[in-house]
Parts: C-alpha cells; structure tokens; sequence
C-alpha cells in the first residue's frame, strides 16, 4: 500500500494549527476531556500569531492531538490496522485478531503480489541466515553491519536492472528519500523535476534536499518537455517518476521520459517499486518490459512488494551508487538489514528471475476478477497494470463497505481515502494474486454485489 503526498505544500501539514483553533470542545467520548477544560486550553493567540492555538501546558498539546485525531474520525479518514496473522502456506488467507476473538479471512489488498513471503525458496534461505548469521546485523554499513548476505544481494540487484553497482536500504521510502534528499543536496544547483503523482517518499527526499523542484504533469512527457526548457541548459537536472503507480495503476511512458531527459541533459530516477517481480522478462519492472532499462539512469526498488520480504535499493553506475554510499545519512547512520532479510530477498529475486509462473497466473486471476466487475457494473478504473482501483467516490461509504466485507463477509480490502487519493476518488484498492482461488473470486464478487445496492452506489453501464 502506498500513502501519497500533495506536491503542491497543501499537505495536512501547513493548515493542521489553524484546523485544530477551530475546535471547540474535545470529542464526548475523550477518555482525557478533563485534560481539555476549561476553555483556556489552547486559546487564541494574539498579534502575528493570532489565530494559532497556544500551548501552555501538556494538557494543551492533549487537546490537539485529540482534536485532530476526532477531526480525522468526523471525515472518515481515520486509518484503523487490521490485526492480521498470515498463514504460512495459506496465503492469501490470514487470521484477525479483534477485541471480540478471532476470524478468518481473505485478503484483497496485499502488496505481497505474488505470495512470495511464503515461498519455501524464501523462508528457507531465511531460516539458513538465521541459523549461520544469527539474527541482526550487528551494526550499520559502516562500522560491522555489511554482512556477506547484502553484499550477494547487491550483485544479485544490479544484474537484475542491468547495472553496474546496486545499494540496499532498510526500506523502498528510505531509498527514495536518502537517495534523491543526498543528490538534491550535493549536486551544485541541482533541480529536481517531478511528476505531479510522486510517492510522498520521494517528494519529501526532493524536500528534504532543498533542492529547486518543478512538478510536471503526471505522465506528461510534453510538459516535462516545457517545463524543463525554460530551466538554464547547464543546470543539473533530476527527473524523478515512477513505472506503475499504486493508486490508479496506470503506467508511464519511460521511453518517451527519457527521450525528454536526453534531449535536456537530465539524469533519470525511476521507482519501479510496484512493479519489481511483475512485470519483465525477469521481473526486472517495466524498463526491462519496454526494453528501456539502460537509458534510465538510476532504478529504486522495493523488496517487500513483490519480492515478498521488506528493504529498498537504488541501482545505478558505480560512481552514482558508490556517491550515494559515501555522502547519504540515510544510508551510513542506520543499523543495515537483518542478513536473513537479505537472503530471502536474493532467493525471491533468483527465483522470480527464473520463473514467469507466478507472473502469469496473476495476470489472468487479475483478469477474471476485471471480468466478473464488469459482468455485475461494479466500476472500476480501467488500467495496464495489476492494481484495480474499485471507485466509491466517498469516504465514509468506502470505509463502510471496507468494515462490512471484513466483519461480514471475512473479506479484507483496506479503505483508500484522502490525503492518500484525492477527495471524490475514495476506493478499495484490490490486488489479486496468483493463490487467490475461483471461490474468492466469486465470494469477493457477490460480497462487492450486495454492498453496492445496500449504498445505492452507481453501477457502471456495460
Ligand atoms: C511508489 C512507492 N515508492 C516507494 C514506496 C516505499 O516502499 P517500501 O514500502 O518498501 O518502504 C512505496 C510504498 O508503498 C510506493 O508506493
């Protein structure tokens, strides 16, 4: 699942003080209301600060913190965690843990694409890590922590994008945001160009830099065309995008980015993390599917999607990584992945190098569940990608549908709602995989049939 930013500074952020002065009183069920009273807590401030609460007292920041949080409840984007279990072996069934006990259920949203967190491959090269490495790293990079685990997986990464040299974080966001926040900061007068639906771990790795940015229209190779023309020739420039974005699926034209950045001296940094394992030969992401993966400059992945472990990684030249080794905090002061963790993730990598089964198999299940939406009008965005985005257009339906599949139906599919997706675009986010059976199908289906004429929801004409 992948949580999105505004680019244009309009992120909660900016407004969250000026929200929480217009609260009156804290909500009735406050187990801390009494934190709240009197009135005093926290009142307006005067002068230039006026209309910004004032905290006087840890009571006050209570206040605000609860304020906020009912304001989040009374829009019904207020996130709640499913407590799962996963089942080893069983996926994509899980256990829920509730208040109540325990239910069994069907998850339709996990960024496991293709069940490789229970492969045997995996979780035996895991279990072997363990049992030779022990459990940590013992250290950061730097000082103890490079274990020959990450080193095998950085070869392993790099041979699968087709590049010299690979460098592996704790995390896909640590990646972007260590990785653009260091080039953005270092380059001499760099400028950051980057597609208006950027992952918020790139826009706050652009951020973070303090770099000069301009955003270009999603997908918009022309703009991106424009907008860097009127920016000095001899500027460096970065042009950041992704391959397939998680919320709508739809996928970029890298070749037509590239011939872009070319034409403009720009250097290219691709987030392939929705679709490293998916799609390619070798499951490279969709630079290898297009062809194009030498004219990117640098690809970020993820290696807790598809892959089905967790970590980031950049891939790139050996001048650019080995940079990025050298100059990013992000990268040097944190303690490095499990080398267990590492294992896994080679053996996923080989594995999905080698085998397009479970590639194939989850495109089709991906078309079945497509097909039987379309047979009962339930709308869903029509995309290239794995990712079907079903639209609801209102956050509190979108939470009641979600709640209703998973307390009645046993089906779990995490509500999407702003500042995730834009307000109006509220969905349920379904990401089949290649363990989904055809009586999933059909239970999910029925489910989604009943709940859409218990909300009056439109139906999508044929
Ligand atoms: C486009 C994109 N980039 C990066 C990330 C972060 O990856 P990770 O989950 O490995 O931190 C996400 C997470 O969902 C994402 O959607």
């Amino acid at each position: 699942m992948t949580d999105s930013l505004r680019q244009d500074g309009s992120s909660h952020r900016s407004d969250d003080v000026a929200d929480a002065h217009q609260a009156d009183a804290p909500p009735a069920t406050c187990p801390a209301a009494h934190l709240a009273a009197p009135r005093s807590a926290p009142e307006d401030t005067h002068g230039e600060n006026a209309g910004k609460p004032a905290f006087h007292k840890p009571g006050d920041f209570e206040w605000f913190f609860r304020r906020k949080l009912s304001g989040l409840r009374e829009a019904g984007n207020y996130r709640v965690f499913a407590e799962l279990e996963r089942k080893k072996g069983n996926f994509p069934k899980a256990v829920r843990h509730t208040s109540d006990g325990q239910q069994d259920v069907t998850v339709w949203c996990s960024n496991d694409y293709l069940g490789m967190g229970q492969m045997a491959c995996v979780t035996d090269a895991m279990h072997h890590a363990i049992e030779t490495c022990g459990a940590g790293a013992g250290g950061t990079r730097n000082i103890s922590g490079t274990n020959h685990q990450h080193i095998l997986l950085e070869r392993e990464l790099a041979d699968l994008h087709g590049k010299e040299s690979a460098l592996i974080f704790s995390s896909g966001y640590v990646s972007n945001w260590a990785s653009l926040g260091t080039l953005g900061a270092t380059i001499p007068d760099c400028v950051i160009a980057s597609d208006a639906l950027n992952h918020a771990s790139m826009i706050e790795g652009i951020r973070h830099s303090r770099a000069d940015k301009f955003i270009w229209k999603h997908n918009d190779p022309e703009d991106l065309d424009r907008k860097l023309a009127e920016i000095d020739p001899a500027r460096p420039k970065i042009v950041a995008f992704e391959s397939v974005y998680s919320m709508d699926g739809d996928i970029a034209p890298i070749a037509e980015i590239c011939d872009v950045a070319e034409a403009h001296g720009a250097m290219t940094y691709l987030d392939e993390v929705h679709a490293v394992g998916m799609y390619g030969p070798r499951g490279a992401g969709i630079a290898e599917r297009d062809g194009v993966m030498d004219r990117v400059t640098m690809i970020e992945g993820t290696l807790g999607k598809a892959f089905g472990v967790m970590g980031g990684y950049v891939t790139g030249t050996a001048a650019v990584c080995d940079y990025i080794r050298s100059f990013s905090s992000g990268f040097i002061f944190t303690t490095a992945i499990p080398p267990a963790v590492a294992a896994g993730a080679t053996a996923s990598i080989r594995h999905l190098k080698a085998s397009s089964t479970e590639r194939d198999r989850q495109k089709e299940r991906v078309a079945k569940v497509r097909a039987a939406l379309d047979a009962n009008g339930i709308p869903h965005q029509p995309n290239p990608s794995h990712i079907i985005p079903v639209m609801v257009g209102d956050p509190k339906k979108c939470k009641f549908i979600s709640d209703v599949l998973l307390d009645q139906f046993g089906i779990y599919i995490q509500p999407i709602n702003y500042p995730t997706v834009p307000k109006g675009t509220e969905r349920l986010r379904i990401t089949p995989s290649p363990l989904h059976t055809d009586d999933d199908i059909d239970h999910l289906i029925s489910a989604l049939n009943e709940l859409w004429s218990h909300c009056a929801l439109s139906r999508a004409v044929a």
